[in-house]
This record gives C-alpha cells, structure tokens and sequence, in this order.
C-alpha cells in the first residue's frame, strides 16, 4: 500500500505517543501500585509491627497476666526486629479456658497487620473443624503441609494461630516439623519470617496449682516467676496423655521458642473484663454490676472459690442479664 508520506509520518508520531503514553502509565502504576493501593498486599504498607501498640494493648487490655504480658512483648519484638532470624517465631501459650490466649493472638496480628484477623495472611486453625477426623491424619498431614507451604511462599511474614492443640489429632503436628526448623529453606521456600502460635490448655493444672500456693501462702500473683511454672510447662507435663497435647517432638527438639503461662483469672480481673465490656457496648460503668458478674463467675476451686473456671470466657453475651 501507497502510503502518503503525511499519513505515516501521522502513524509514526501516533505510535510513538502510544508508546510514551503506555511507558508513562505503566510507570505511574508501578508507582503508586494501584493494587496493591485497593487491596492488601504483603508489603510494609500492609504489614508493618507497632510496638507500641502492642506494649499498650497488653499493659492495659489484658488483665492479671504479668507473665505472659511481658514474654509475648520481649518475644515478638525481638523477633520483628532481627533481620538474621534462622528460623520462625514460635509461640505456646497455655493455661485454662478464657485466660486471654486467643485474645493476645489477637493483639499480636493487629498490631502487625493492618487488617489484623481479618488478613489474608493471618490463619487461625481449630482442631474441632479442620481436623475433625481423625481417621484422615494422613491427609490432613500432607494437606497442611503443602497449605502452609503455598501461604508461606505467597507471603514470607504469615502468621497462622493454632487453636484447640489439644484435640488436634497425634502427630499432625509433627507433619510441619521441617518448617519450624533453623532450616535455610525447605524446598526453596523460607519460613524465617513466619510466625506459628499454638494455642492449648496443657499445663493448666499445673499453673492454678501454683497460683493456689502462692495464694495460701499470702504472696502476691505478681511474684510469680517463669521459674515457678517450669514444671507445669515441662516435657512431661505436655507430652502426658491425659493433658491430651499433641505427643510431639516438637517440645524435645526445642522448636518452640517461647512457652507462655496463661494464670486463672481471679475475682477482681473478671470486674476488670465486665468493665471492659460495658466500655465497649458504650454502657457507663458500673462497678457494683461488675462486682457481682464476678461473684458468680468465680467458682473454683471449691473450698477456697478464688478462681473462675471460664476465665472472662462469655461475658458480653451474658451483660445484657445483669445490666
Ligand atoms: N486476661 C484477660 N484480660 C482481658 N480480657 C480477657 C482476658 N482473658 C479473657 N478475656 C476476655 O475473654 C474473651 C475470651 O478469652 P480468650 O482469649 O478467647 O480465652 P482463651 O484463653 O480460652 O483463648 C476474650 O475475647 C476477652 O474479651
Ligand atoms: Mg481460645
């Protein structure tokens, strides 16, 4: 075709505005990274730790455990601050129901991702629904495994909270060993920025126990020390059938790194938590309401009656009887 010399000199100068327009707006996008401007993205704007946060959220929103406050503070900070971590974070929290578990995983992943639980990058599993079955450990096995591995490889700094550990089926666990470990990388994917919590009643016996004594004693919940709890927290403890923990290597090879005691909640932390709540449904506080939600919440042991067997468990579903 016969092109008149005006016409491809136009065609020339179109395309070469089309190219410019193209580069220019292809530039702008990875600029300001549309995408990831809409949706979360595992990058800083979406995963970035507050520190501060967290040290408030646990010194003024979790009640009467001054030992676990201060492990999860020291444990997660170290841990986001060190760029040569050789392997993942790895927390076990334990103690009895409604003691505040779930409730400080909580605070760690809102104090490192924007959209806190609600993250695509934060898993929460429970034994009683994803692993329900216990005739299907062997897929459950491979099944996580390569679960863990496919979020882990999307995103390096995941965080997945393991709840109700003690009705995960025995030996699931261990399925995930490898990525628990200082490994480099497993199969060309590192797990050194991953967080894993697991959550369980394990050693929860042990540590009202222990409280109880230093109660009878006259000694203040305070003075309790990490030392104190080395037995409730022990290999033995753990790994004993009727605890129902998973019956792991996981404890025997040291790959937990942090072992955190939940104490049973006592009268004046439930009126702590009944006050909590009435804040957060916008209902003016109000001690004496408080005072005797604790008083029937408290139940346990039965002479003494110091502690609440359901910890701060269902308080804002049952307010509504009491105000
Ligand atoms: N120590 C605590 N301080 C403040 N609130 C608490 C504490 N323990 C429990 N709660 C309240 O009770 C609710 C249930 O506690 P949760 O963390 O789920 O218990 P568990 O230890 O069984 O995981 C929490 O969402 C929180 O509102
Ligand atoms: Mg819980």
């Amino acid at each position: 075709i016969n092109h008149f010399p005006w016409t491809r000199a136009a065609a020339h100068t179109l395309r070469l505005k089309t190219q410019e327009y193209v580069a220019f707006t292809s530039r702008f996008i990875s600029y300001i990274n549309i995408p990831c401007y809409f949706r979360e993205c595992c990058q800083p704007d979406w995963i970035s730790f507050n520190p501060k946060g967290l040290e408030v959220d646990l010194q003024q929103r979790l009640f009467g455990q001054h030992l676990a406050s201060r492990i999860i503070l020291k444990a997660v900070n170290w841990f986001i601050n060190n760029d040569n971590t050789k392997k993942p974070l790895v927390l076990s929290l334990h103690g009895p129901t409604g003691t505040g578990k779930s409730f400080v995983s909580k605070m760690i992943a809102q104090n490192l991702y924007k959209e806190g639980m609600d993250s695509k990058f934060v898993h929460l599993l429970l034994s009683t629904f994803h692993f329900r079955h216990v005739s299907q450990i062997e897929t459950y096995r491979s099944q996580l495994q390569q679960w863990i591995k496919g979020n882990v490889s999307n995103c390096e700094r995941s965080m997945f909270i393991f709840d109700e550990m003690d009705n995960m089926p025995p030996g699931l666990i261990d399925s995930i060993k490898p990525y628990l470990d200082y490994h480099h990388k497993v199969d060309g994917v590192s797990y050194r920025k991953a967080i894993f919590i697991f959550l369980s009643n394990a050693g929860g016996q042990h540590i009202v126990q222990t409280a109880l004594e230093f109660w009878k004693a006259g000694r203040d919940r305070e003075e309790i020390k990490l030392c104190d709890l080395e037995s409730a927290l022990s290999l033995s403890e753990l790994n004993d059938k009727s605890s129902g923990l998973w019956h792991s290597s996981l404890i025997e090879e040291h790959l937990v790194d942090f072992f955190v005691p939940f104490l049973p909640l006592e009268h004046k932390h439930v009126v702590q938590c009944v006050l909590a709540a009435m804040e957060d449904d916008g209902l003016k506080p109000d001690t004496s309401v408080a005072d005797q939600m604790a008083g029937d919440f408290i139940d346990f042991p039965k002479p003494e009656r110091l502690f609440s067997s359901h910890g701060c468990m269902k308080i804002d579903s049952k307010l509504p009887y009491y105000v």
